[in-house]
C-alpha cells in the first residue's frame, strides 16, 4: 500500500515536515508506538533550541523531532563540518552530553520523541586536525578509536569511488575522501553499534543513518542487530533508479528522495494532476518509506521545492543561498515567522492545519479525486476529510462531491479552529457537497475534527 497523498495535500508547504508511514509491516516493529507519525525536521539546531520547541512541536500534531548529528566533529563554520567524525563524544555545534540528554528527556516528556542522525559510514576528510572537542586526529589514526586497519583502502585511484553504479566501490572507497570505515571488520562493527546504544542509552527513539547507500546493507544489518533495544531507522540513500534503496529495506526505512523530485516536477512542471498515478510509479511502498517534500540537502542544491518554491506571500529569507552556508546560531522560533534566521516552516499554520488534517484522515482511502486544470486537484480521505489544491495562477470554482457528513466545516489551511472562533473560510457541506472559489495557489482543506 502507498498512502502518498496522506502528506501531498499541501506539499508546496511542507518543507521540512516529514512522514513515518504507521501501515502494519514487519518493518513497523523497528518504530517505537506513537500515533502520532510526522517528523519536523530540526536539522542543526541547536540543543536547546530544540528543548525549547517541543512543546510547540507536541501541541502542533508531530510525534517526533529530527535532530543534527551530536558527535564531535571537525572545526569551522560550514554547515557539513557536523557530518566529518572525530570521535564518539557527545559534543557538537549543538551542545554538550548534558544538554543533549536534557534534551531528550524534555522533548519525551511532552511525548515527543527523537530521531537523532547518525554518521557511522566515514570520519573525516582531513589530513589532520582536532575535533570541537580537542581531540587531535590524523585522516585514518583516531587515537583511542581507529587507526589504519579500521579503514577500507579499495585500490582505486586515491581510494575515492569513482563509478557510481559500481557496488564495492559505493560502499568500499571514500565518498569526497572521507575516510571510510571498514564496516565489514568486528571491531569497527562494535564500536559503531557502541556508539548507537550510547544514544539509545540517552533516550534516543530513532536513528537517521547518513549516507547508508556507502556502507554494505549487510554491515547495517549487522551493526543494527547490537541494538540494545529497537528503534526507528532510516537511511539515508539518494537513489534516482530503486536500484540501491531496495538493498537497503530490510535495515529499516529508506528516505524516498524520488517522491520529493515528483513533487517537485508536478507543482512546477508537469501539473499536479499527474500525481494521481503516484502509487503506480514504482516508488518504495509507503511501509518502508520516510517520504518528505524538501531535506536539508535538497533545499540546498534546489532540487526538491523549497521554502522559496511557493508562489504565496512567505517572507523569503536565505538561510542556505549559498551552499556550504553554516545554520543560523542556535534555533528558535517564536510566533508563526521566521526568526533569528530560520523559517520555521513546522510552525506555518498550513503545515500545521494539514498536519492535522493527516493525522485525523490517517489511512482513509483516497475518492472523489477531481481535477480542473493540470494544475487543479481535489480529493477526499473517506468520510473525514477533503481537500482542494489549486496550483494554478486563475480562482477554481467550483462544487465539490464529497463523503463528508453535511455541517458547516472549518478551512483549516487558514489556520487551527477552537469551537468559537474559525480564522480561514467556513465550507458549507450540503447533501455531501460544497462549492468554493479557491483563489490561485492556494488550498483548502475540511475534515470532521474542525467542524464549526
Ligand atoms: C593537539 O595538537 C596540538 C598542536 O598540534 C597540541 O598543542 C595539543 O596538545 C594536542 N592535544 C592533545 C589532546 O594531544
Ligand atoms: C567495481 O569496482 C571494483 C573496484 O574498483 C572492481 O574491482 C570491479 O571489477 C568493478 N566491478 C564492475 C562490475 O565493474
Ligand atoms: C530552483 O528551481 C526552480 C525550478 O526548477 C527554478 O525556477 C529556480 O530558479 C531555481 N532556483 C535557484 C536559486 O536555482
Amino acid at each position: 500500500m502507498f498512502y502518498p497523498l496522506a502528506v501531498v495535500p499541501f506539499s508546496f508547504l511542507l518543507s521540512c515536515v516529514q512522514a513515518i508511514p504507521t501501515s502494519s509491516h514487519s518493518l513497523v516493529s523497528r518504530s517505537p508506538h506513537n500515533s502520532k507519525t510526522a517528523i519536523a525536521s530540526l536539522w542543526a539546531w541547536d540543543w536547546r533550541g530544540v528543548q525549547d520547541e517541543c512543546p510547540f512541536v507536541a501541541s502542533a500534531g508531530y510525534g517526533y523531532v529530527q535532530v543534527s548529528t551530536s558527535t564531535e566533529h571537525i572545526r569551522g563554520p560550514q554547515w557539513w563540518t557536523d557530518y566529518q567524525v572525530v570521535s564518539y563524544d557527545i559534543i557538537s555545534k549543538r551542545g554538550n552530553r548534558a544538554e543533549f540528554k536534557s534534551m531528550i528527556d524534555a522533548c519525551h516528556n511532552v511525548g515527543v520523541k527523537v530521531i537523532v542522525d547518525v554518521v557511522i559510514n566515514h570520519m573525516t576528510a582531513l589530513d589532520s586536525g582536532t575535533g570541537i572537542a580537542g581531540h587531535n586526529f590524523t585522516h585514518y589514526d583516531y587515537p583511542g578509536i581507529y587507526d589504519y586497519n579500521d579503514f577500507h583502502h579499495c585500490g582505486t585511484p586515491g581510494d575515492e569511488i569513482h563509478n557510481f553504479q559500481n557496488e564495492t566501490q559505493l560502499e568500499t572507497c571514500q565518498l569526497v575522501n572521507l575516510a571510510d570505515l571498514n564496516t565489514e571488520s568486528e571491531r569497527v562493527r562494535k564500536r559503531l553499534a557502541q556508539h548507537a546504544n550510547d544514544l539509545i542509552g540517552l533516550g534516543a527513539d530513532g536513528l537517521r543513518i547518513d549516507a547508508a547507500k556507502h556502507i554494505s546493507p549487510a554491515s547495517i544489518n549487522n551493526i543494527l542487530s547490537r541494538l540494545s533495544r529497537p528503534v526507528y531507522i532510516t537511511q539515508e540513500i539518494v537513489d534516482t533508479t530503486g536500484k540501491w534503496i531496495a538493498l537497503h529495506t530490510a535495515a529499516g526505512k529508506v528516505q524516498e528522495f524520488r517522491y520529493a523530485w515528483t513533487l517537485k516536477s508536478a507543482f512546477i512542471t508537469d501539473g499536479i494532476s499527474s500525481l494521481r498515478d503516484l502509487n503506480d510509479r514504482g516508488l518504495i511502498n509507503s511501509n518502508g518509506a520516510n517520504v518528505f517534500v524538501a531535506s536539508h540537502d535538497t533545499e540546498r542544491l534546489n532540487s526538491t521545492l523549497t521554502y522559496q518554491s511557493n508562489h504565496r506571500a512567505y517572507i523569503l529569507a536565505h538561510v542556505f543561498t549559498e551552499s556550504d552556508a553554516g545554520a543560523p546560531s542556535g534555533g528558535h522560533c517564536s510566533g508563526d515567522g521566521p526568526t533569528s534566521g530560520w523559517e520555521c516552516q513546522h510552525r506555518w499554520p498550513e503545515v500545521t492545519g494539514m498536519l492535522d488534517f493527516y493525522n485525523r484522515v490517517g489511512e482513509s482511502k483516497m475518492n472523489h479525486w477531481v481535477t480542473g486544470t493540470n494544475q487543479q486537484i481535489a480529493f477526499g480521505r473517506g468520510s473525514i476529510g477533503y481537500v482542494v489544491i489549486n496550483n494554478d495562477g486563475s480562482i477554481w470554482d467550483a462544487t465539490f462531491s464529497t463523503s463528508l457528513p453535511d455541517g458547516k466545516y472549518c478551512d483549516i489551511v487558514g489556520g487551527l479552529s477552537t469551537a468559537e472562533h474559525c480564522p480561514g473560510m467556513t465550507i458549507t457541506v450540503t447533501h455531501g457537497s460544497f462549492t468554493a472559489s479557491v483563489p490561485a495557489y492556494h488550498a483548502i482543506a475540511l475534515h470532521v475534527g474542525r467542524k464549526h
